[in-house]
């Protein structure tokens, strides 16, 4: 097997801390609940954790708006807690990476509260100031981008919400407190970073207005409103006109590699994982980010073949392209999405469809990245009750509908429910206890449980259910450990032209397998012709009672997830 870093052959697992495990009880995740399954979690033979921000925040973004980026919001615990998960995880085998957010802080950072005090004071350049507006720009949150601030007299920028000023990385000085924070976790050991909303750190210099013709609001209604192909493309247009002068602005390169330089100076490969999904980012192929998602693969209603291999043949051949080859890095969900199950399923076979994607980025060229719940098929929990919206964006846009575009209430909250990401942020269902086994039964959680951890979508139950989609996990994640060829082996596909099922092989010099995903309700005989390999041996089947077949007839189950070895 090729020599590869650690980050090329782990397994992340993404926690969200505010869901993951409550340890003492008040209904908010916690260090102290995260070291309690590490367990768990080395079980399921995860490699690496990352941490959604665990940051002292006001949370108007849930830790998404940091007020402090050296400490640990006192929810989740104290300073000395996450050392002891981080030893922990260490000790386990798995490494931990944290999320950097560079490009904004919180309002209540004293960094912000230091700038707005006046127009001269020494940090009075460290966030995007202007006299007035001098733009149309909109905050992809909600609403205008510019906020007024009366202490100076002026404005200043955020993309995100109000509550999130954008920081100036023109200013040498907000890069140097920035790296400073960086170094401070660097040095306590953590591996690496993944890199909040970089495209968003610089925009266009000469400011540009957009040119839609509505508002956020409006745009947002229109998009819901949208039936005809039509209208569909027009919505997807303005989006892309409204915003596109606010990001990709230039810079990043440079910071970015200012940024690898800091991670260079530790030994143990720290890295960092950009959330974008432009391969420029990763520079040379060594001198920038060492990763950055492939988000086209999860940018699709439906996961289908024809839609996987068009996207592999693009993403690995632009990270062939770079002067130091590139590595992919897959993901289908995050707290930023719609939950695999609900978003891919059919309706009908979600069950299927979730073990099928599942099977699919644990065995495509790259590192995998899993969301914590979809190992147990968690699916979305729409919440309709404009006063439980935790995700403030929804209570933003509930209003906005309300007051501005005289939404009826009931259709709004529905709206506001269906776009929001509480959906998918509700916490993780550890048993068929009251509230899920997360908090005990009289507290109530900061989100509400999905009822369906009654139905089997909780760890004890699956964990005893050999049938179970966590089981099914566990299994295809130890083929994965065991396969060299799935770790580091090039990928070519086969059948290129199927519609209704994905074949590919992943090989190195010494072993060649082959993946066979049917998305399909039909049943299938597939024949395969590889030069000098007559039989597929099973090592892993979704389906029970599969066994070697020959490379001449292989029978698929409907829905039916293979990994076979070829000799
Ligand atoms: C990223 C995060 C998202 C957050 C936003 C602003 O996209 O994933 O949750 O709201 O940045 O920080």
């Amino acid at each position: 097997m090729p020599t590869l870093k650690w980050w090329q052959t782990a397994l992340f697992y993404q926690i969200y801390p505010r869901s993951f495990a409550d340890g003492n009880g008040d209904g908010i995740g916690d260090f102290a609940g995260m070291i309690a399954k590490l367990d768990y979690l080395k079980e399921l033979g995860v490699d690496a954790l990352w941490l959604s921000p665990h940051f002292p925040s006001p949370n108007w973004d849930c830790g998404y708006d940091i007020s402090d980026y050296c400490g640990v919001a006192p929810e989740y615990g104290t300073l000395q807690d996450f050392k002891n998960f981080l030893q922990g995880a260490h000790e386990h085998g798995m490494r931990v990476i944290l999320d950097l957010v560079l490009n904004h802080t919180s309002d209540e950072h004293p960094w912000f509260l230091e700038s707005k005090s006046s127009r001269d004071n020494p940090k009075a350049d460290w966030y995007v100031w202007a006299d007035t507006p001098p733009n149309n720009w909109q905050s992809c949150f909600d609403g205008e981008a510019w906020t007024f601030v009366p202490e100076r007299g002026q404005y200043y920028y955020h993309y995100f919400m109000k509550q999130q000023p954008d920081l100036n990385w023109r200013n040498p000085a907000v890069k140097q407190a920035m790296w400073d924070a960086a170094r401070f976790w660097l040095d306590m050991g953590v591996d690496g970073f993944r890199l909040d909303a970089i495209g968003t750190i610089y925009e266009d210099p000469n400011l540009t207005p957009h040119t839609v013709p509505m508002s956020l609001a409006e745009l947002r209604r229109f998009g819901e409103l949208a039936q005809t192909p039509a209208e569909v493309r027009l919505k997807n247009r303005y989006w892309h006109e409204m915003f596109k002068y606010q990001h990709g602005g230039p810079g990043l390169h440079d910071l970015m590699k200012e940024l690898r330089l800091v991670l260079d100076e530790y030994d143990g490969d720290r890295m960092l994982v950009g959330e974008d999904e432009n391969i420029d980012y990763m520079g040379s192929g060594d001198d920038e980010l060492h990763l950055v998602f492939n988000f086209p693969l999860m940018k699709t209603d439906r996961i289908t073949p024809v839609h996987v291999r068009r996207n592999q043949q693009q993403r690995l051949a632009q990270l062939d392209a770079l002067p130091v080859r590139g590595w992919g890095c897959n993901t289908l969900g995050n707290h930023d999405s719609s939950r695999i199950y609900t978003r891919y399923g059919d309706g009908v076979h979600n069950p299927q469809l979730a073990r099928l994607n599942a099977a699919l980025v644990l065995t495509l060229r790259g590192t995998p990245f899993l969301y914590n719940g979809e190992e147990i098929g968690m699916s979305d929990l729409i919440i309709t009750e404009p006063e439980k919206f935790r995700d403030t964006m929804a209570t933003w846009y509930y209003q906005a509908i309300v007051q501005e575009l005289g939404v009826p209430p009931t259709e709004a909250a529905l709206r506001a429910g269906m776009m929001s990401r509480d959906k998918n942020r509700t916490p993780l269902q550890w048993s068929n206890a009251p509230n899920g086994g997360f908090c005990p039964p009289a507290v109530s959680p900061w989100l509400p449980v999905n009822p369906d951890y009654a139905q089997g979508v909780n760890v004890q139950d699956q964990t005893n259910n050999p049938a179970s989609m966590l089981n099914y996990y566990k299994r295809l994640i130890q083929v994965r450990r065991q396969t060299p060829a799935l770790l580091a082996g090039e990928y070519a596909p086969l059948h290129p032209q199927a519609r209704t099922y994905f074949a590919f092989l992943r090989y190195t010099p010494q072993q060649s397998v082959l993946v066979i995903l049917n998305y399909s309700d039909k049943p299938r005989r597939l024949s395969f012709d590889i030069p000098g390999k007559t039989i597929a041996r099973l090592l892993f089947s979704s389906e029970i009672n599969k066994t070697d077949e020959s490379l001449a007839g292989i029978h698929l189950a409907p829905f039916e997830a293979r990994i076979a070895e070829l000799g």
